[in-house]
């Protein structure tokens, strides 16, 4: 099965692991890549930049990526490292895109930016990004403050751009990589199934945490600050309780509270961000086996061909 952003990034599926800071590492990245699918690396490892990089090319010969969040304090040092490391392809996230869209095209690199409302998949385009990834309010981690969900913002954006959009939140199995495809999207990025594979290094605690929660148990945090979807916990609860002052970006997602879960395993005092999707998450898996069978779901119903549908629209 093919879309046109498979030919786009020279991959095998058009599934891409979302970047997770902190664990999006070189093992989950080859894992998802070696599988067909695209991994990206996060830039907020332990380990750092240069070195998830160097690991991950002695790990797969295949395509991946880097994410840049724009708006981190050390976004140029991130720019120079991907240029410098002859990364491919970059999922930018979390601020303008015209900041860096140009110095990356200039190295032929494809862009593609995460966005959560059709007026900023529209600014992507124009600021030339090669594709839009669309993060619906079920999602894991930091989610857009218009809350508009997957399944308006899909063909939302679809029918307002001319370059590939992906969809994002809440695709965790085969009927969303399917629903996903329907809606005119041409992949699909997924964050919190891929927490719950053997080989992501997030704590196995965090693993089960997902494994035993229900759609209802995550929460969006910090709605006037920097709105963050994770499971109700003591962390929320702390986060909800601080004053005006208090609720920063930096408390929430720059302390020891905000990886320590996904780390050290402490998912009551700790962040567990992470998506809706955890509803229908039941089992930790090896990454192949979730896109082979994502894969083999999708041909089983409607056949081995080429993605999406084209509805009739724009009438
Ligand atoms: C633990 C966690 C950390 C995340 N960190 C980042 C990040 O650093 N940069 C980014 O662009 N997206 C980040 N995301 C969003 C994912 O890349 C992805 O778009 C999202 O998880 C998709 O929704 P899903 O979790 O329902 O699959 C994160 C998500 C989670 C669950």
């Amino acid at each position: 099965m093919r879309t046109r952003i498979c030919d786009m990034l020279r991959i095998k599926y058009p599934i891409i692991q979302g970047a997770m800071a902190w664990v999006s590492t070189a093992e989950l990245v080859s894992a998802v890549s070696n599988a067909g699918g695209l991994g990206i690396i996060s830039p907020l490892t332990d380990r750092g930049l240069e070195e998830e990089i160097k690991k991950t090319k002695k790990l797969t010969k295949k395509p991946f990526g880097v994410n840049l969040p724009i708006l981190s304090p050390n976004a140029e040092e991130i720019v120079e490292e991907i240029i410098e490391e002859n990364v491919l392809i970059v999922t930018a996230s979390v601020g303008d895109p015209k900041r860096f869209t140009p110095r990356l095209k200039k190295e032929e690199i494809t862009v593609m930016q995460v966005v959560t409302n059709v007026r900023h998949a529209k600014s992507a385009e124009k600021a030339g990004v090669d594709a839009v990834i669309t993060m619906g309010f079920e999602a894991g981690g930091h989610v857009g403050g218009d809350e508009i969900t997957t399944f308006t913002l899909v063909p939302s954006v679809v029918d307002a751009v001319k370059i590939p959009v992906m969809a994002a939140g809440g695709i965790a199995d085969a009927r969303g990589f399917l629903a996903a495809l329907m809606l005119g999207a041409q992949g699909v990025q997924i964050g919190t199934r891929f927490i719950a594979t053997e080989e992501c290094i997030a704590h196995k605690n965090f693993k089960n945490a997902i494994i035993d929660a229900r759609e209802d148990s995550t929460t969006v945090i910090g709605k006037d600050v920097f709105p963050a979807r994770a499971i109700k916990n003591a962390f929320s609860a702390w986060f909800e309780g601080l004053n005006a002052e208090e609720r920063t970006m930096q408390a929430m997602f720059d302390t020891e509270k905000a990886r320590s879960a996904l780390i050290d395993g402490d998912i009551e005092n700790g962040a567990v961000w992470c998506g809706q999707d955890v509803g229908i998450i039941k089992e930790i898996k090896k990454v192949k086996d979730v896109i082979d069978e994502m894969v083999t779901d999708v041909v089983g119903i409607v056949g081995n061909q080429r993605f999406p549908y084209a509805p009739r629209r724009k009438s």
